[in-house]
């Protein structure tokens, strides 16, 4: 049977899913693949696999999902240091650098995903590009980018501007998932 890109959202969401100990302070990701991973949480939780642990929320949607499985919540206020955050992307480069926001929980995705110890990037291997900007799809610069780094200190100049969508140095793993398997990259 061909694996669609749903399923292959949902092995990566799940192989990331296993790395949750007990005691955790949990980043939850936004967009469809972290929404499978949020899934998964909650289905541990309920079947008494996994206990322990609070989730923080990257956006409103989420919130409103976890908190429908019961997947217990808190704040960054509360909990200024997550051990582990799980979180899709839009672009995911060698590096491990990434382009995310297009699914527009970009603030609070960097805010959290900035303090967590571990982040865990998870997305079918269309995602995979080999240097950022490299989808084509709308970016707030040139088209590829030469140099991330470089990039982001431009746009961040710009007064007004709050947060973009490059997050460059922050994921400790990807795990991408393909119809040859799951790879997984390691900072
Ligand atoms: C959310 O704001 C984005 O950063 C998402 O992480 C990104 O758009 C990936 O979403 P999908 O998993 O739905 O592709």
């Amino acid at each position: 049977v061909a694996l669609s890109q749903d399923d292959l959202k949902k092995i990566a969401a799940e192989t990331a899913v296993q790395a949750i100990k007990p005691g955790m302070v949990l980043g939850l990701g936004t967009g469809s693949t972290a929404a499978f991973a949020v899934d998964q949480i909650g289905k541990l939780l309920s079947s008494g696999e996994l206990y322990d642990i609070v989730g923080i929320p990257t956006s409103k949607r989420t919130e409103e999902q976890a908190r429908s499985l019961g997947i217990p919540l808190v704040g960054l206020d509360t909990h200024p240091r997550i051990d582990l955050a799980i979180d899709g992307a839009d672009e995911v480069d060698p590096n491990l650098d990434l382009v995310k926001g297009r699914g527009g929980a970009l603030l609070r995705e960097k805010m959290v995903e900035a303090v967590a110890e571990k982040f865990i990037v998870v997305a079918d291997d269309t995602k995979l590009v080999t240097g950022l900007g490299g989808s084509g799809l709308a970016m707030p610069v040139e088209n590829p980018l030469t140099d991330g780094f470089a990039a982001a200190k431009e746009i961040e100049k710009f007064q007004g501007v709050v947060e973009h969508g490059l997050f460059l140095g922050m994921a400790t793993s990807v795990i991408i998932a393909g119809k040859n398997g799951v790879e997984v990259m390691n900072k």
